[in-house]
């Protein structure tokens, strides 16, 4: 039985790789991919998910433009890791396929109510926008969708954007603190257990030796960011965040879980998007599940694995 499911993302390099790995897969039924501003604006995230379908023949799944701006917030890009067009030193073109009437939030909330309760899983690999919206446009969205996996929040790994705040949450603090209060079964796979997978020389070589089109334009963004992490942060390898969320969906024998609760900061600048997550509650009664492990060798063949039967090609 194929999983039902709706990415949410902003690609983005790492949520290309991500996606990539999904359109591969014969696990999902991928009924949408719908995105939102953050790493780049939200015309140039939709525009790079529609570019991504095509490279991975799949333009049987639509694309949805979704939230421009965080809910209070201004605007803020991530363009330095993902250069600026957001698909690193890929050249962009106009995709064949055009994106989809509606926005991202309508199609979350259209698609997940018009099947069974617990049915859809949803990836989100960008700030939460899209789905606060729709959990306020749709009432009943929280207790009707499956798992809710998102790549966000840190806890022991600190920030990356701030000294205390992990760039999606950051981005669209209000949306996170709204989605991680609706009651939502949310499996959050944080920059501490991100941190753990990296791409190093030899797994992206693994993926640049692959033939298929979907191989070589993710392999060709994780050297974009092999050389871009190493200039900014100066480090050898970097963390692979959003592919986590597809791989948790396909095999979530990799990574380890805890139940906790999740607040979000919203009120200090300081500590804007700050993910505090508390440990102390009754595993029976959790609705949320922080990653602490991650089996990296394991993401990693699983990624390759896909990417390497991949179909399609640039025209598909
Ligand atoms: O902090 C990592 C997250 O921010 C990833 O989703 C990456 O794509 C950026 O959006
Ligand atoms: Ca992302």
């Amino acid at each position: 039985m194929k999983q039902s499911l709706i990415i949410d993302c902003d690609p983005g390099v790492d949520d290309a790789t991500g996606l990539l790995t999904a359109f591969a897969s014969n696990a999902f039924d991928l009924l949408a991919v719908t995105t939102v501003g953050g790493n780049v604006s939200a015309e140039k995230t939709a525009r790079n998910a529609r570019i991504l379908r095509q490279i991975a023949g799949r333009k049987d799944v639509p694309v949805f433009v979704g939230a421009a701006r965080p809910l209070r917030r201004e605007p803020a890009g991530a363009g330095e890791f993902h250069g600026a067009e957001g698909l690193g030193d890929l050249e962009p073109f106009e995709p064949s396929a055009p994106a989809g009437e509606g926005t991202s939030a309508e199609a979350i909330a259209g698609l997940v109510m018009e099947r069974p309760a617990g049915s859809v899983a949803l990836a989100v690999m960008g700030p939460m926008t899209n789905l606060a919206l729709a959990l306020r446009a749709e009432p009943r969205l929280a207790a009707h969708l499956g798992p809710v996996v998102v790549m966000g929040g840190a806890r022991s790994e600190g920030g990356n954007i701030t000294a205390s705040a992990e760039f999606n949450i950051w981005a669209d603090p209000e949306a996170a603190a709204e989605v991680f209060a609706s009651g939502c079964r949310m499996i959050v796979m944080g920059l501490d257990v991100t941190h753990q997978v990296r791409a190093t020389e030899e797994r992206i070589a693994a993926i640049e030796a692959l033939p298929t089109t979907s191989a070589k334009a993710s392999a060709a963004m994780l050297r974009f960011s092999q050389r871009i992490e190493r200039v900014i942060v100066g480090w050898d390898a970097g963390p692979l965040h959003d592919p986590c969320t597809v791989a948790w969906l396909l095999k979530p024998e990799l990574f380890e879980l805890k139940p906790c609760r999740i607040a979000v900061e919203t009120e200090s600048e300081l500590t804007r998007g700050h993910t505090a997550v508390e440990f102390r509650v009754e595993a029976a009664t959790a609705n949320h599940f922080w990653a602490t492990r991650a089996d990296a060798d394991g993401v990693f063949a699983l990624i390759t694995e896909n990417l390497g039967h991949a179909s399609g090609g640039m025209g598909a």
